[in-house]
């Protein structure tokens, strides 16, 4: 009965900005140029807007101030501009309670941001030279809790009951009661709004990272980066009950444990300047 509603839900969720898909497709074009870009952004006031003002911050640490999207293009180059839309495109989805999950005011945007930049981060410890898909994968991971998180509330004494007397995790109680847990319902969502299987499946698979094939290290990956956020002493909620060992992740990702301290000292300055860049 749940999982109908449920779908039904995502059905009714407003389409990710088109804007943003277009420009995703154009960088990933390799036929395409910044010019593209420009043409495809500038027509669209407040993602424009929000590229000069993310351009300009510490985040970046420019010298000089970006005064169109044509500069902010080329100074900061299209990767850049891809994580921007994307940040700017997302940002009305995460902020607010979700109560289902014990999240409130920017805890999920706080954690949703953190896990994009781990995974960047952690990819580039793995040699991955294009981060994008990983930074978009870690940055929705938790999209299907937007959804689920009225759903959850209803039922939460179900839920806990199976957590506390059953030994359930919170997304397998999740998924017992509901018929559907948050990373199923994230990986319908990333479907209806367009983006590839490749972003798809590791949002879907983020707390079961052994179903996915050993060649993807994808989702093993964004699995590492949510779970750092607890281990860095960041609110996750109701997921932080979802905890689980790390070993058999770092070994999928060819990743050793000093990887991750090392990357935990890296997280610390760009996710500062982004939390402070979102707050304003
Ligand atoms: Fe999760
Ligand atoms: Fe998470």
């Amino acid at each position: 009965m749940e999982k109908k509603e449920i779908l039904y839900t995502i059905k009714g969720l407003p389409p990710f900005p088109e804007t943003a898909l277009k420009a995703i497709k154009a960088i990933k074009d390799p036929d395409s140029s910044a010019q593209d870009l420009v043409d495809i952004i500038q027509y669209d006031q407040s993602i424009t807007a929000n590229i000069l003002r993310f351009a300009n911050s510490a985040y970046f640490g420019l010298r000089t101030r970006v005064t169109s999207l044509k500069q902010a293009v080329a100074y900061l180059g299209s990767k850049a501009i891809m994580d921007m839309l994307l940040l700017s495109g997302s940002l009305s989805y995460f902020r607010g309670e979700h109560t289902g999950y014990g999240l409130k005011g920017e805890d999920l945007l706080n954690h949703s941001v953190s896990t994009a930049l781990m995974c960047r981060i952690l990819g580039q410890k793995t040699g991955l030279k294009d981060t994008s898909t990983l930074f978009t994968a870690g940055l929705l991971h938790d999209i299907g809790k937007v959804v689920l998180s009225s759903f959850v509330k209803d039922k939460y004494d179900e839920i806990v009951q199976l957590v506390t007397n059953k030994n359930y995790s919170f997304v397998m109680a999740e998924k017992e009661v509901l018929g559907m847990d948050h990373a199923q319902v994230g990986g319908e969502i990333a479907q209806q709004w367009g983006f590839p299987e490749e972003i798809g499946r590791p949002i879907s698979l983020h707390h079961q990272f052994k179903e996915a094939p050993l060649e993807d290290i994808s989702t093993p990956l964004v699995f590492l980066a949510d779970q750092v956020y607890f281990l860095v002493g960041g609110t996750m909620g109701a997921d932080s009950w979802s905890f689980k060992k790390i070993k058999d992740a770092l070994k999928r990702c060819r990743l050793k444990e000093y990887d991750l301290d090392d990357a935990m000292l890296m997280l610390h300055e760009p996710l500062k300047s982004v939390q402070d860049l979102i707050r304003s």
